[in-house]
């Protein structure tokens, strides 16, 4: 999911003598990029012994040919390899799911068939703890929903009663819409297929009941009606990306919650600073389903989501947990990795613009043969502060330290954790450029930040450039690298650095930085999702949002509705390279169909197969593309991707990608 970002509106940046320094920064980086061959060195797994002869042959780690930009109607995938849709929304999850019939689609259908627009996508090996590349789950979120191409239109002199039945029939059918797939699938003859009638099927939806666990459990800004414990809550929203822990859950980050709730607190109610710094209320219509999205009725309901929420995809009746030391704010993504020590790390970003990025570190740690259940209960969150040199200090977000105590309004850790955003406003963290996914890399022990964009940096009164956000009017994003001090993810500080710059390199004026050597079809703008291939490889899932039609120079706002501009894409999966001579190229292995976002990369253990999530296929600002004349709806939408049947709108899809032959992704 993106933010409403106007590109149009916006005076493009100029050069500044950031820039300048900025380019100089990016060629030092080219140079000493074999560096990190020397962290790989002190590793012992087949993936770094694949990186590290990737770099002995002095050549590029990835063997294909990028796809051009463009755009068009279906997916395009590099020559030489297959991408072939494994499930779409509407398809049966459960036993007992009904046909897809996108006309009379109703909340007892939605509740068994797959859901909309899938984002995060994990895969567990099966059986359980076994490494097998051929068999497993897909754990799969379901962000949101694009009513204009998943409802048929509804007619504009509707009376008021209609409207009103149907506010509530498509909020009911859009809460059985969220929240998560479990599948289990399963490689036959060299292809993927979803495996009918499993045991461990389950949806996961917007009222699924739930446990809240860790610090902030039992709060009494916790207690609703419902729930005077504070400690059970129905469902989970806005699933974006997510994690697969060490021990094999299943996480799923909640990000814009707040565009859920609508409704008015009382005046002079002491919630009122929570509720505005996340931006709430935001005008959902769910209340037309259950008042608890209404806040004049609920007002305590919205600080119930926010979290990072855990699902054992072993046993569809377990019980999915909110773990509140994980901090509240609209969470990305929530990667993890075992740290040196043992303890558990998870990497965290805040999307929104001038939001932070977050570090979880366990107090426990993690033993393989007796998985502890706290460690994602029990550990200290931290917030990045970065600094112009190359350094970051990680900021322990604790009661009673760094001002986090009664001066500031926090009574407990769990008003800290609560209030995440306001509490690191306190400590001084770094405002970033939207803070999507953060991975780190076990290859290299490097960490990868997406900064997806920021059109607000430098306005009147709003933080100017700086550090990891060097741009003013930054509508194309960035990539940071951090490496944490002596390959420890636990400790207090690290060094950062730009790996790319993003936009178009050719482009006058908005400081892209790539490598030299970077050509027409070698950029892209606002990268969102990541993942790390088995051998130590980045590679990006770009979401341009709204901006995507005019992301080129030689689509400048105000070019004729009538040309087709050069240079132009949709979204895509790109790998880019880290290491080397040749940091800072990239090359796309899978463009999106028109409208779409590419989410959810995920790479099976051996490398040969590629899960791509493309969401909302037809939706994102189609009807300023010259060659569809929107908007695009139901009924007229861009595309009809993946189905091209008449009658059948755009299916938000989970596409796997092999190589004809097979053999590892990208080599
Ligand atoms: Fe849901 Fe931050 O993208
Ligand atoms: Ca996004
Ligand atoms: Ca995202």
């Amino acid at each position: 999911m993106h933010d409403d970002d106007d590109y149009c509106d916006r005076p493009l940046a100029s050069p500044t003598l950031d820039d300048i320094v900025s380019r100089r920064i990016s060629r030092r980086a080219v140079l000493r990029g074999g560096l990190v061959a020397s962290a790989a060195a002190a590793l012992t797994s087949v993936s770094a012994t694949a990186l590290m002869a990737a770099e002995k042959a002095g050549g590029t780690p990835f063997g294909f040919k990028g796809v051009e930009r463009g755009v068009s109607d279906t997916h395009v995938v590099a020559d030489g390899y297959d991408a072939k849709i494994l499930i779409r929304w509407g398809d049966p999850v459960l036993p007992g799911a009904p046909a897809f019939d996108p006309s009379n689609q109703s909340a007892e259908a939605q509740a068994r068939q797959f859901g909309y627009n899938n984002d995060f996508v994990g895969y567990v090996p099966l059986p359980r703890g076994s490494n097998s590349s051929e068999h497993g789950l897909l754990c799969v979120n379901h962000e949101y929903v694009s009513a204009e191409v998943m409802f048929p239109s509804q007619p504009d002199d509707a009376d008021e009663a209609a409207k009103k039945a149907w506010t509530k029939r498509r909020s009911e059918i859009e809460i059985k819409a969220h929240g998560g797939s479990i599948i289990e699938i399963r490689k036959t003859g060299g292809a993927w297929q979803v495996v009918d009638g499993s045991k461990y099927a389950r949806r996961v939806t917007s009222d699924t009941p739930m446990t809240i666990a860790g610090p902030a459990a039992g709060h009494e800004w916790m207690k609703t009606n419902a729930d005077p414990t504070g400690t059970r809550v129905l469902g989970t929203i806005n699933n974006c990306a997510g994690g697969i822990t060490p021990w094999g859950t299943y996480l799923m980050a909640e990000e814009n919650y707040n565009k859920y709730f609508s409704g008015a607190l009382p005046g002079g109610d002491p919630r009122a600073e929570a509720f505005t710094r996340y931006s709430m209320p935001s005008g959902g219509y769910w209340r037309a389903a259950d008042d608890r999205f209404d806040i004049a009725k609920e007002p305590n309901e919205s600080f119930r989501f926010g979290w990072v929420v855990e699902v054992d995809p072993f046993d569809p009746k377990s019980t999915p947990v909110k773990h509140t030391a994980l901090g509240r704010f609209s969470h990305e993504g929530a990667e993890s990795i075992v740290n040196r020590d043992g303890r558990i790390v998870v990497y965290m970003g805040d999307d929104s613009r001038f939001e932070y990025l977050y570090r979880y570190v366990s107090d426990g740690r993690y033993d393989p043969k007796k998985p502890a259940a706290d460690l994602l209960d029990k550990g200290t969150l931290s917030v990045a502060r970065f600094a112009e040199d190359g350094t970051l200090a990680w900021v322990p977000l604790v009661y009673g330290q760094n001002g986090l105590d009664a001066s500031n309004g926090f009574d407990s850790q769990a008003r800290v954790l609560i209030e995440t955003r306001r509490a690191a406003d306190v400590v001084g963290a770094t405002p970033m450029d939207r803070p999507e996914d953060v991975e780190p890399n076990p290859v290299t022990g490097k960490v990868y930040v997406m900064l997806t964009n920021n059109a607000d940096r430098g306005k009147d009164g709003k933080p100017a450039g700086f550090g990891p956000n060097p741009r003013n009017g930054n509508t194309m994003g960035q990539i940071v690298e951090i490496a944490p001090e002596d390959g420890d993810h636990a400790a207090p500080s690290a060094r950062w650095d730009l790996l790319v710059r993003c936009g178009d390199p050719a482009r006058d004026g908005i400081g892209a930085v790539w490598n030299p050597a970077t050509d027409e079809n070698g950029w892209f703008s606002s990268p969102d999702n990541c993942a790390i291939d088995p051998a130590g490889n980045l590679w990006v899932a770009t979401d341009q949002g709204d901006n995507w039609v005019f992301n080129s120079g030689k689509a400048l706002p105000g070019a004729s509705r009538d040309e087709v501009p050069k240079g132009v894409s949709a979204d895509g999966f790109w790998a880019v390279e880290t290491e080397g001579p040749g940091r800072g190229l990239a090359k796309m292995l899978f463009r999106c169909p028109i409208g779409a976002e590419m989410c959810g990369p995920r790479f099976t253990p051996d490398g040969q197969t590629l899960f791509l999530a493309v969401q909302h296929p037809g939706d994102d600002s189609c009807d300023k593309w010259p060659l569809f004349k929107g908007p695009s709806t139901f009924e007229n939408p861009a595309t009809r991707w993946p189905d091209f049947k008449d009658g059948v709108p755009p299916r938000p899809s989970v596409v796997v990608v092999t190589k004809k032959g097979g053999g590892r992704i990208g080599a």
